[in-house]
């Protein structure tokens, strides 16, 4: 992959820059602004490589019109904080505004498209579509610079079809993200341990049967171990259940069987009266929630096992929360498992927005970890095995 180097001198070249500033807001502030945070050091290194930077990114999932909702202005303001330089936002993503912003900068300033997604073209699934904004897109900047890792792995106009329009590179923030799954996914030292959470089961089906024969050890928490515990034959009350996996994960239990895999279930499970930050709670056997409870964090049985089972691991991947670590009665499996990795000597790689944004609401310090992925969707693809269209575009 060519990198920002490999483009040659920048100075007074127009660089457009795709980052990933999907952030989560609550109205107009940003609750958590890793994201923008990330994307920083490519920007100011084109900065002071004495380029025009025009940074690409999208906000939510707009219906390809504009929305104020998904504006991109409050990210703007952000990355003007963090960067120390204003950054002008055009007011369209490829029009009139956008044409005359970028016209208007001088070197070393940083101009912003509106939500590139306003642009139906940029997720259409008709590649001359994609192109023709991406011949647009083209038109604004000398040089492209791939920097979203989060959205590597959408085949859309800003992040694949411009890359065949204009020289393009990849940026350190990508780079940072591609070596360190490497490193985790070919030859990773061992114990490799992989540890899943989040909700959905169906969401990680890919990267379950990939990691089976792979990984060492899978430890499952969060929304989707109900759906293990099930195809265990327990009962599991009024907790998150896909009762159209149950057979999948079975498969998937014989598999891991046969491959000699280590799967590691909790034993105990904390079980709230309903689904609330106040709710009434106990801890309840793995193998026997009550009716009418709901599972809403692994218990502190489970923890201990959990962070026995991290400790002497070289390389260890986390994607998803335990349980609902947002409410601070239930967060306990969560923090275990980020206070596992922080202590294991191996190398470690948070993945999945919602890991990431854990270790930082719980107040871990980011530097104890081996890498924190700022991807979601695109570390989970990668983790299945399939080649990510962003990355793959540039390899080309
Ligand atoms: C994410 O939040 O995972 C990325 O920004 C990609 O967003 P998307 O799933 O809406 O494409």
């Amino acid at each position: 992959m060519k990198t920002i180097e490999d483009l040659g001198d920048l100075s007074g070249k127009t660089v457009l820059v795709r980052s990933d500033l999907n952030v989560p807001l609550d109205g107009t502030t940003i609750t958590d602004d890793g994201r923008v945070r990330a994307a920083v050091p490519t920007i100011a290194a084109l900065l002071a490589s004495g380029a025009k930077v025009v940074v690409a990114a999208h906000l939510g999932r707009p219906k390809g019109a504009p929305e104020a909702k998904y504006s991109l202005a409050p990210v703007a303001v952000r990355l003007g904080e963090l960067l120390g330089v204003p950054v002008h936002l055009a007011t369209d993503t490829v029009g009139d505004s956008a044409k005359a912003t970028v016209a208007a900068l001088a070197d070393g300033e940083v101009a912003m498209l509106e939500n590139i997604r306003f642009d139906p073209r940029e997720t259409s699934k008709d590649a001359a579509e994609r192109g023709a904004l991406a011949d647009d897109l083209a038109g604004l900047a000398d040089a492209y610079v791939s920097d979203g890792f989060g959205v590597v792995h959408r085949k859309q106009a800003s992040v694949y079809d411009i890359a065949l329009k204009l020289p393009a590179a990849v940026g350190s923030l990508v780079l940072k993200e591609v070596e360190s799954l490497r490193r985790a996914t070919e030859n990773p030292e061992r114990p490799y341990v992989v540890v899943l959470g989040g909700s959905k089961v169906s969401d990680k089906l890919g990267v379950i049967e990939n990691l089976i024969g792979k990984a060492d050890r899978l430890l499952i928490g969060g929304g989707m171990v109900y759906t293990f515990l099930a195809a265990q034959g327990h009962s599991v009350g009024n907790s998150l259940l896909e009762a159209d996996q149950v057979e999948t994960v079975k498969g998937y239990l014989t598999l891991a069987q046969e491959k000699g895999v280590e799967i590691v279930l909790p034993t105990d499970i904390i079980a709230a009266d309903s689904f609330a930050a106040d709710a009434a709670y106990a801890i309840v056997s793995a193998d026997a929630i009550p009716d009418g409870k709901i599972g809403l964090d692994i218990g502190p049985e489970s923890q201990a096992l959990f962070a026995s089972k991290i400790l002497d691991a070289k390389t260890i991947v986390w994607n998803g929360p335990m349980g609902v670590f947002e409410f601070a009665a239930f967060a306990g499996g969560t923090r275990a498992v980020a206070q596992a990795l922080v202590d294991s000597e191996g190398f470690s790689i948070v993945g999945g927005g919602d890991s990431a944004a854990a270790v930082r609401l719980l107040g871990f310090d980011e530097s104890r970890f081996g890498h924190i992925s700022t991807g979601g969707g695109a570390s989970l693809e990668y983790l299945e095995g399939k080649t990510l269209p962003g990355i793959a575009v540039l390899d080309s």
